[in-house]
């Protein structure tokens, strides 16, 4: 999705779909439906595929790098860390090794297929986990691909057709989640099942502690290993500045002033990220009660009119806009009127520089809109704002983004700086905006909501139900939630730009089956959709099973949010059991899984065999969604009789059939 997510603020005055490349897409998926082909699932890679452009890593720059050795780097993200560290990687490996090698960054989605990776020499792999172990959305189909195509290798019923093909990964992730880096290891098991080779160790990122570190590691080991390898690529000169290439080489958009006026958004289909439709607000209410210290608001988009159509259970994705304070500050430390207005253009040549936002735009949209002003900054934004400082502040720059080994940056940025404090805490240097929005700002990212409503019930409408983050960070500063705030601020009637990401998180086909929902805090989203839409099956008549609600909040008086809707659905009988754990009323914490324990032996028949019950959990995957699993294996162990390793199992096997399903964040 990073091109999706990145590109997103570019897509929403134009439409990138070309009727002909689509046309030849068709019938290439036409054509191979008639051949039989030895490569498995040919076919349904590319019939899982969009109308993408048809972008194969050795198709690029063909004129200019004719002859010379070719390296594919493939990115997998979300919110855009893979592919700055895929554009790291090349910039290294061109100021390490020269020119010399026709190097290509390629998002997942683009990647024209299987063959092509066939014929790559040397391919890199930067990927993400996300959810429950999954790929990121620009990855997914590639990765379906790839790892059905590794299991019919290893069954024996495939060809190793990937011998010869030399390849590293490096995958990224978060050791707070219970699948830690799981698509970068499933993807170099499938790779070496398929009969490629790796050159370097598979690097696994964490994001939790430093990431770039461990990103710098394991670039130090594919360097070595790269230096003693033979025949794999072109070893030229070293160029200077190699230790931090981005200082030297920031890649910078043409800036035209404009005098014309601001063009403006106009609304997509909000069928995809790259067509995001603005949505109306509704209502925004505030759902914690006024003794809460905290926020949580009830969002109503109105999508009438759109081509938007959901399901319970199903995510919106929203683009943002940064506050009023942030961008005002952001243009008076870049030196410009706010009400200046601009185009970016590319720059002719080679660039890795993606798609301009569309313009003639003015700097304080343009800041609003695009620029990730608050997240911690990357070093290599740092890097590509060092370019623009002179005197002592480059010395100053250097020393912290090289000082000790890398020890003055680890410690520098050990409070999560973000791209406003390196500027507050520089003033003198001043980026143009060129480069400014190509190299130093990353592009403010789409956030994700679980829809907290029905179609059933709200046609036309859709509900989002979220948390405002508030909250002080590690430099003291106070943080205001970009898009949460960006909610929370926006009166009725303001245009929201936002599409629907479908999910597989849905209820049983069949309304009979028993379902057991747990949800603390706006976990709860998802499940007021499934109760909405369980309430419209009662009013069509339909027999429903059992469902059991678990709930948990700080205190019955804050932030038990829906209350009187949740005990509504009990009357009508849309709910069979809700259970509230109020973790801050009592001597001692109340949480979900502590009554999921005390209903052990309800749950577990209705999660047995003979009745077939589904289990969903939503909200936090870093610690309740972890605890919860241990719950429900106990829960299983003790109704069941079964030892760990059973239960386990057990779980396991309910995962895999659909009925344990997980929307975690
Ligand atoms: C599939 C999915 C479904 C989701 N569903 C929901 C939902 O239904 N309801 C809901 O409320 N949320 C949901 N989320 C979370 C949501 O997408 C957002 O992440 C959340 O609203 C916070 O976004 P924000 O822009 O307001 O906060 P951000 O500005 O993105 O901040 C988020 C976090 O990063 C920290 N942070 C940001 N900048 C810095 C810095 N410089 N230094 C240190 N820390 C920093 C903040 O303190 C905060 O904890 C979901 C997420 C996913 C992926
Ligand atoms: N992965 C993430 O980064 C992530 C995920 C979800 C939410 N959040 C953030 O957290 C903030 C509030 O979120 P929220 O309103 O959804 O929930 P919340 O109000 O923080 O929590 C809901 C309830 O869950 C309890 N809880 C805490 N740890 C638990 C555990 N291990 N198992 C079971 N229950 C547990 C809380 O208790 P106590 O607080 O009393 O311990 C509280 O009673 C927001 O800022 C949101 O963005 C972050
Ligand atoms: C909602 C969410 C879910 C995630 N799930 C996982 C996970 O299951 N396993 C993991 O290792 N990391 C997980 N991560 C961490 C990301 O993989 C990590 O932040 C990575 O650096 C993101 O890369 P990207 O910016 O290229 O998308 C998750 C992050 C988020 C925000």
């Amino acid at each position: 999705m990073s091109g999706g997510a990145a590109e997103v603020g570019a897509g929403l005055l134009d439409n990138p779909l070309l009727a002909g490349i689509v046309g030849a897409l068709l019938l290439v998926v036409l054509v191979a439906g008639f051949v039989i082909i030895r490569r498995p699932s040919l076919l349904d890679y590319l019939k899982g595929r969009k109308g993408n452009v048809n972008h194969s890593a050795t198709a690029v720059d063909e004129d200019e790098d004719a002859g010379k050795p070719k390296i594919a780097i493939l990115f997998g993200t979300q919110t855009g860390t893979a592919e700055r560290f895929s554009k790291q990687l090349k910039s290294d490996l061109q100021a390490r090794y020269g020119k010399g090698n026709a190097i290509s960054v390629v998002d997942m989605e683009e990647y024209s297929g299987p063959d092509n990776l066939a014929d790559e020499k040397l391919v890199f792999f930067m990927v993400a986990t996300y959810g429950d172990g999954e790929p990121t959305d620009n990855a997914a189909d590639f990765y379906g691909w790839l790892l059905k195509a590794a299991a019919e290798a290893e069954r024996g019923g495939g060809e190793q057709f990937l011998k010869g093909v030399t390849f590293g990964i490096f995958g990224l992730g978060n050791k707070q989640y219970e699948h830690f880096c799981m698509v970068g290891k499933r993807m170099q098991k499938a790779m070496i099942a398929l009969g490629a080779e790796p050159i370097v160790r598979r690097g696994d990122g964490d994001d939790d502690e430093d990431i770039e570190a461990d990103f710098d590691k394991w670039r130090e080991e594919l360097m070595t290993a790269l230096d003693a390898s033979e025949g794999l690529f072109a070893k030229g000169e070293a160029t200077e500045g190699a230790a931090i290439p981005e200082v030297t080489a920031v890649q910078a958009y043409d800036v035209v002033p404009a005098s014309g006026p601001e063009t403006k958004l106009v609304s997509g289909s909000g069928v995809t990220a790259a067509t995001p439709y603005l949505a109306s607000v509704h209502v925004v209410r505030e759902l914690h009660s006024e003794k809460s210290d905290r926020s949580c608001i009830h969002v109503e988009l109105d999508i009438r009119g759109s081509a938007i159509t959901y399901e319970a259970g199903d995510h919106v994705g929203v683009l943002p806009e940064n506050g009023p304070e942030a961008v005002a500050r952001a243009a008076e430390l870049l030196g410009v009127p706010l009400d200046y207005a601009f185009s970016l253009t590319k720059p002719s040549g080679e660039s890795d520089l993606p798609s301009p936002f569309a313009g003639p735009i003015t700097l304080k949209t343009a800041l609003a809109r695009h620029a990730d002003l608050l997240s911690p900054i990357s070093k290599q934004s740092v890097a590509a704002f060092a370019a623009f400082a002179e005197s002592d502040d480059k010395e100053r720059l250097l020393d912290i983004l090289t000082g000790n080994g890398g020890a003055n940056y680890k410690e520098w940025h050990g409070t999560s700086k973000c791209l406003l404090e390196l500027m507050e805490e520089f003033p003198n240097v001043k980026p143009p905006l060129g480069a400014f929005f190509g190299s130093i700002a990353p592009r403010l990212q789409v956030r994700f909501y679980s829809i907290s409503s029905s179609p059933k019930q709200n046609p036309g409408h859709l509900h989002i139900t979220c948390a405002v983050v508030n909250e002080k960070v590690a430099t003291g500063r106070l943080h205001e939630g970009v898009a949460s705030f960006f909610l929370k601020r926006a009166a009725v009637g303001t245009p929201v730009p936002v599409f629907v990401r479908r999910s597989t998180f849905r209820l049983p086909k069949d309304t009979t089956t028993p379902v057991v929902m747990v949800g603390p805090g706006t976990g709860l989203a998802p499940f007021r959709g499934f109760l909405q839409e369980r309430a419209a099956l009662i009013d069509a008549g339909a027999k429903l099973g059992p469902a059991f609600l678990f709930f948990g909040c700080r205190k019955a008086s804050h932030d038990y949010i829906y209350k009187e809707e949740l005990e509504s659905y009990l009357l009508s009988g849309a709910l069979t059991e809700l259970h509230v754990a109020f973790s801050r009323d009592g001597p001692s914490k109340e949480y979900v899984q502590h009554h999921l324990e005390k209903r052990t032996a309800d749950v577990g028949k209705l999660l047995s065999d003979e009745q077939g019950g589904f289990f969903y959990v939503c909200g936090d995957a870093k610690h309740m969604a972890k605890d919860v699993h241990r719950t429900l294996a106990n829960v299983l162990q003790t109704t069941c009789n079964y030892s760990s390793a059973d239960a386990e199992a057990h779980v396991k096997r309910l995962g895999e059939t659909g009925r344990y399903q997980k929307d975690v964040w």
